[in-house]
């Protein structure tokens, strides 16, 4: 196991080049499963979760490799239905392979999937819209197994605006007869990222963004090619966060402020100078930090669920009082009590953390327990006196490539140690 070691207190200057987005990654590389054709995924980001999806297709049948900064996938010799149970559970994204493993295969057999404990994460709009496709399920011993001799095109409205179930209806049925309209689908940037991929490929996809994907199914080969995908919103909220929790002035580098533009609204009303030029995001702090009322989480264009964390740890420093809302997850204030030990004034009643601003966090030990979760408690170690270490940073390694080095480029005293 590894921790961060982390003297607070810096503030944060200079420039941080945003990373290629984890959840675009991540169900762009299953949908490599449905060409025969070699897929180079360009400056793929250098995280566990991503290592895992790879070591998942390389399971299949698929090579699949870093090839440099990039992951150059090649499925040709694909002959593999089914995702271990040891790998399935290492992290969520592996249920968005059934899509793409009905559609080549006919068949599927995944066990439930893992990924952070924030929730009880059911799969079972993923599964209904697969059903509404023509694919026959059934659950045993943990495991889903999908037979479906021909996916049929279909109407289907999701409950809820699931980003994961929205992908996966959207990687089945292009290889479904006829068309297939998704209503109250989930309109993340990064599902018009998978959109824009799998029409690179061929497929006939429109409509992401919108809350209704319309995809016309298609028999013909589909191509491989070079892809780069889209900058991580949320890698580039956790820096900005992180710079208005230290105070000094950083330049997110290669990222669209309009996919994180309810976060900017919220830095601003903190008290941050915040301006945007072409792909930067500059953010400037130096005086006070104002608490906002209220922090409501909500699927995009909301406030994003996975800068709920990050967001909490900044109220904590806020002069005033602010109340966070978790709409999406079930239990994802578990980094709270460990923001306690650091000085936070948290109340958490259900849904809602109830946060009184102090003055400063004090250094601690403690433990992550999530990936968006231990990243917040980076973030307060950053910003509290003294000297702090995180545990089990490999929660944070799930998400967020070279994380320590791009920290200390912008000042902050942080190494890696072993435990
Ligand atoms: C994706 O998870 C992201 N992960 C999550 O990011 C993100 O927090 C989440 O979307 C919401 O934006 C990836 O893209 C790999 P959902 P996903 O299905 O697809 C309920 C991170 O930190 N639901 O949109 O699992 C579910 O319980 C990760 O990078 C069902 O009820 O999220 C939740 O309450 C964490 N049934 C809500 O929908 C289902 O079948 C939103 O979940 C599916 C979901």
């Amino acid at each position: 196991m590894e921790k961060y070691i982390i003297n607070g207190g810096n503030k944060l200057y200079g420039g941080v080049k945003i990373q290629t987005a984890k959840n675009s990654v991540l169900p762009i590389l299953a949908a490599a499963v449905l060409t025969d054709e070699k897929v180079r995924i360009k400056n793929a980001p250098c995280i566990s979760d991503v290592k895992n999806m790879v070591r998942i297709l390389g399971s299949l049948g698929c090579r699949a490799a870093y090839e440099g900064d990039d992951i150059v996938i090649d499925s040709s010799a694909a002959d593999c239905h089914e995702v271990p149970r040891t790998l399935a559970h290492e992290l969520r994204s592996s249920v968005f392979l059934l899509g793409p493993l009905i559609a080549r295969f006919g068949r599927a057999k995944i066990a439930y999937p893992g990924g952070c404990d924030i929730g009880l994460r059911p799969v079972d709009l993923h599964l209904n819209g697969l059903k509404r496709l023509g694919v026959k399920i059934r659950e045993s011993n943990g495991y889903i197994l999908c037979e479906c001799p021909g996916l049929r095109g279909n109407e289907i409205m999701l409950d809820c605006p699931s980003v994961g179930a929205t992908e996966n209806i959207m990687l089945a049925a292009v290889r479904a007869e006829g068309e297939t309209v998704i209503k109250n689908a989930a309109r993340e940037p990064e599902i018009e990222d998978l959109q824009k991929f799998l029409n690179s490929m061929g497929c006939k996809v429109r409509g992401a963004g919108s809350g209704t994907i319309a995809v016309q199914g298609t028999a013909a080969k589909l191509r491989g090619g070079d892809y780069q995908p889209m900058a991580d919103r949320i890698e580039a909220g956790t820096f900005l966060i992180a710079a208005a929790m230290c105070g000094g002035e950083i330049v997110a580098e290669g990222i669209s402020s309009e996919n994180i533009s309810s976060l900017l609204h919220k830095l601003r009303e903190n008290g941050c100078k915040i301006h945007t030029k072409n792909d930067k995001i500059i953010l400037k702090r130096d005086g006070p930090l104002i608490s906002v009322k209220s922090i409501e989480t909500q699927p995009y264009p909301g406030f994003p669920t996975d800068l709920q964390a990050q967001m909490t740890a900044l109220c904590c420093i806020c002069r005033g009082q602010s109340i966070v809302t978790e709409n999406l997850f079930e239990t994802r204030f578990k980094y709270v009590p460990e923001l306690c030990k650091m000085g936070a004034d948290i109340t958490v009643a259900g849904r809602n953390a109830f946060v009184r601003g102090r003055e400063k966090f004090n250094g601690a030990t403690v433990v992550a327990c999530d990936l968006r979760g231990g990243a917040a408690l980076v973030l307060a170690a950053l910003a509290a006196e003294g000297r702090s270490e995180v545990l089990d940073i490999s929660h944070t390694d799930r998400g967020y490539g070279m994380f320590e080095y791009k920290l200390r480029s912008l000042g902050a005293d942080i190494v890696r140690a072993a435990v």
